[in-house]
């Protein structure tokens, strides 16, 4: 009887919206006389959609997949910008550009619909992990790595209210952050999204973080518009997988793992996080996005979160028996909403196939979109009064993008996030002296931001003029310090100088990197840039400060021991003004380790004591000396061989034999046996070759010459093996169906199989697949790796 008053009365809202212009932006989801529970209200919206609308609700693709038109159709619950996605194809697009998808968005989400439908308007979700960080000119703050370096949570708070504000000019009403990820082994790519090692330092910050992006509950700024929904991610693990291996397993008693990684969960959903994004990752073997026992078990059962699961890219197409267009197995785990970036049409199709089928019971399908309704309830989305993004309060705001005030906080936060590793007494800087900066970091804002900035990876090739309007570069800071304390300041990046300076800032370190691209093998540095220079200033008698740009702590004895004071800047951002604070002691050095530092280059996991440099909390203040002493400065993993080509950038080298079940293949082209080979493009024409393997073939390369050493293949897979594939190194089979599950669809790879998984290595290589596959290879090659290197891919 209500329900049916209700349905009337939204009816002729419905045809009240479609005539009068005043109101043609607003939503017609819901129409009620007198206040109602969340949960009437919901209930009433469910039971006027249609099923189609429903499983649409669930359906997450990303802005370049689809146009206004399918949203019209369609009725996403939501959509995404991925890393290198912008509106209309330009991922540099201003911030109008942002503002009018958005617009669009909603107007088409929100086209009325016949028979008393509720017209549900779409959310976009973004990653906006340490600011706004894809449009340009946003404020860029430091990476969770730094973060975790203040300890300070009243900052992050700020930092997470600046971040919604500056979403919000753009339209933009819900991220994809924190990342409240314990990262335990550095080799992870991701580990600079990690506040820390220790639970007990991850769980207040991201806390934190969530009630800065969302407002505290109970207060009006809760939700209000001036706040977005936050996610807490990933759910759960990610930073425990094994060798530290991107969207890898984690093993281990589950008790014991749960004390270590899902301890920050507890505080998320206490601070009110309304989302919480499953994870790529497995735990004990069975992928997240299909484990019903800690999706829901753990996350609802246990830690009571009442909020919605969002999936992460395409990872359910990784549980085995799934598709990224065709996975029912994830919501019957507990999943809510797929992001599903381009396959959309045909999960929304397979997803409606399976209700209709009775596989998925209607009562989960109605839950699930109960929790997409209630995110967007609370929001103020679904409110008779809302309206579109440019029409909000802080809808086209422009001037809040870069805003001072934001970067005051930014700078704050980097001058709080140094963390200074050894000082002879060269710190702080004097307030005469004659400075050179040099190093490629010095001047890029690109290195300093790191990845997630701009685009997925970030790079160095984004210019500060261009790409980042408003920035101040580590040189800029500099140099604007030395002068304000009557000395001065050179900039020269390769090191060369024509006048002896008093003190040389080296400021380097790692290139920018995102998610799986940042996984290594271990904890060396490779890049001798900041060594070299740091050496050379030495030799000619000018005092030096080591400035190293990182997402991670990694393996530094040979830079220490050059440097006559060390300071670990971490991934610092858009105000590097922030690090000359430090260095001429206009703020106190208090920045504490939020990960161990690792004396040793393997990489193995140091989260203690034990294998450190310096441990948790180290962290000198400006007046105190540090006598590290001289280094070791051995590592076996800095002395890999010469490489020896068998195939480069797809062409045969001098003395390679290639076969297909036997028959001569020569040049990798054409067809022998059940292998069929053609040219593909990798980063040039036709520089890898696509084979194409019928069920049981064998593709084979051997050489002339015997050789020894690991074999690296640069590989990629675009599709899940559908069955299994093993490799065979002189007398060895490796099954390596698993490792290419967990690689397929991620882009260009390279596989390195030493005598860790097949001894002896031998003389030749095959793959043999028992299923039919597709696989590009651009190059093999053999190469000495230094003892005990592990077999990765
Ligand atoms: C990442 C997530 C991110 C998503 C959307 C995934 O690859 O793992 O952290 O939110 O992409 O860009
Ligand atoms: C997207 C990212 C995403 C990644 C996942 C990229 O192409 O831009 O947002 O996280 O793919 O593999």
């Amino acid at each position: 009887m209500r329900i049916g008053m209700l349905t009337v009365a939204s009816v002729m809202l419905v045809a009240g919206c479609a005539q009068g212009p005043a109101v043609s932006t607003a939503p017609v989801a819901l129409a009620q006389a007198a206040p109602q529970s969340e949960d009437a209200r919901i209930a009433d919206l469910l039971a006027r959609m249609s099923l189609e609308r429903k499983v649409a609700q669930l359906i997450q693709p990303q802005i370049n997949s689809f146009t206004a038109a399918d949203m019209e159709r369609y009725r996403f619950g939501s959509y995404l910008n991925g890393g290198n996605g912008g509106p209309y194809g330009d991922e540099f697009a201003p911030a109008s550009q942002w503002l009018k998808l958005a617009d669009e968005m909603w107007e088409a989400s929100t086209e009325p619909l016949p028979n008393g439908e509720p017209a549900i308007p779409a959310i976009w979700g973004t990653d906006a992990v340490h600011g706004h960080t894809n449009v340009i000119g946003a404020t860029i703050f430091p990476h969770n790595v730094g973060l975790g370096a203040t300890r300070d949570a009243g900052l992050v708070r700020r930092i997470g209210a600046a971040t919604a504000l500056e979403m919000r000019a753009t339209g933009i009403e819900w991220d994809f952050s924190p990342t409240i990820a314990v990262a335990r082994d550095r080799r992870w790519g991701r580990s600079y999204e990690s506040y820390s090692q220790d639970p007990d330092i991850v769980a207040p910050l991201g806390a934190a973080l969530i009630e800065g992006l969302q407002g505290k509950v109970g207060t009006p700024e809760h939700l209000s518009g001036d706040r977005v929904i936050a996610t807490a991610k990933h759910f759960f693990a990610d930073g425990g997988t094994t060798q530290g291996v991107d969207q890898g397993d984690v093993s281990g008693d589950i008790a014991e793992l749960k004390a270590i990684h899902a301890k920050p969960y507890p505080a998320a959903i206490a601070a009110g996080v309304e989302s919480i994004m499953a994870s790529f990752n497995s735990v004990n073997g069975v992928k997240m996005h299909g484990n019903r026992d800690l999706l829901t078990g753990v996350l609802r059962d246990e830690f009571g979160f009442k909020g919605m699961v969002v999936g992460d890219w395409n990872a359910h197409g990784q549980i085995p028996g799934c598709k990224v267009d065709d996975c029912t197995q994830s919501l019957l785990a507990g999943l809510d909403m797929y992001m599903v970036p381009d396959d959309w049409r045909a999960l929304h199709a397979n997803l409606m196939r399976d209700v209709q089928n009775g596989t998925i019971p209607m009562a989960r399908l109605d839950e699930a979109v109960a929790r997409v309704l209630r995110m967007k309830l609370r929001l103020g989305l679904l409110e008779p009064t809302a309206v579109k993004p440019s029409l909000r309060p802080n809808g086209g705001n422009f001037a809040l993008l870069g805003a001072a005030q934001h970067r005051a906080v930014a700078r704050e936060a980097v001058a709080k996030s140094q963390v200074l590793l050894k000082n002879d007494g060269v710190l702080p800087l004097a307030a005469g002296a004659k400075i050179l900066v040099t190093g490629r970091g010095a001047d890029s804002v690109a290195q300093a931001s790191g990845g997630w900035t701009l685009t997925w990876q970030g790079g160095l090739e984004l210019t500060n003029e261009k790409y980042f309007p408003g920035a101040t570069s580590i040189w800029t800071g500099l140099k604007q310090a030395a002068e304000a304390a009557g000395g001065s300041a050179t900039l020269s990046v390769d090191g060369s100088y024509a006048a002896k300076p008093d003190v040389a800032v080296v400021v380097f370190g790692e290139e920018p990197y995102a998610e799986f691209e940042g996984d290594r093998k271990n904890a060396v540095f490779t890049d001798e840039e900041g060594l070299n220079l740091l050496r050379k200033f030495k030799a000619a008698g000018v005092r030096t400060v080591a400035v190293f740009l990182s997402g991670r702590p990694l393996w530094m004895n040979r830079e220490i021991n050059a440097a006559d004071a060390f300071v670990a800047a971490w991934l610092p951002g858009s105000e590097g003004a922030g690090v000359a604070d430090v260095l001429y002691g206009k703020r106190p050095a208090t920045g504490r380790l939020s990960f161990s530092w690792p004396a040793h280059c393997d990489g193995k996991p140091v989260n203690g004591p034990e294998g450190a440099l310096f441990n948790l909390g180290y962290g000198l203040s400006l007046g105190e000396r540090s006598t590290v002493g001289k280094l070791d400065e051995t590592c076996a993993y800095l002395n890999a061989g010469p490489a020896a080509d068998w195939f480069v950038d797809g062409k045969l080298a001098p003395g390679t034999m290639i076969t297909g079940d036997g028959a001569p293949l020569p040049g990798l082209r054409g067809q022998a046996g059940g292998i069929a080979a053609r040219g593909v493009d990798r980063k040039r024409q036709e520089d890898a070759r696509e084979i194409t393997f019928a069920p049981g073939a064998t593709l084979s390369f051997a050489h002339r010459q015997s050789g020894s050493g690991a074999f690296r293949i640069s590989y990629f897979l675009p599709d899940q093996p559908q069955a299994p594939v093993k490799l065979t190194l002189g007398k060895n089979n490796v099954d390596i169906t698993r490792q290419l599950a967990l690689s397929a669809g991620k882009g260009w790879r390279e596989m390195i199989i030493t005598d860790a998984c097949a001894p002896g290595l031998g003389q030749s290589l095959a793959i043999t697949s028992s299923g039919p596959l597709k696989l590009q290879i651009a190059a093999v090659s053999r190469q000495a790796m230094p003892a005990g290197a592990d077999c990765s891919f």
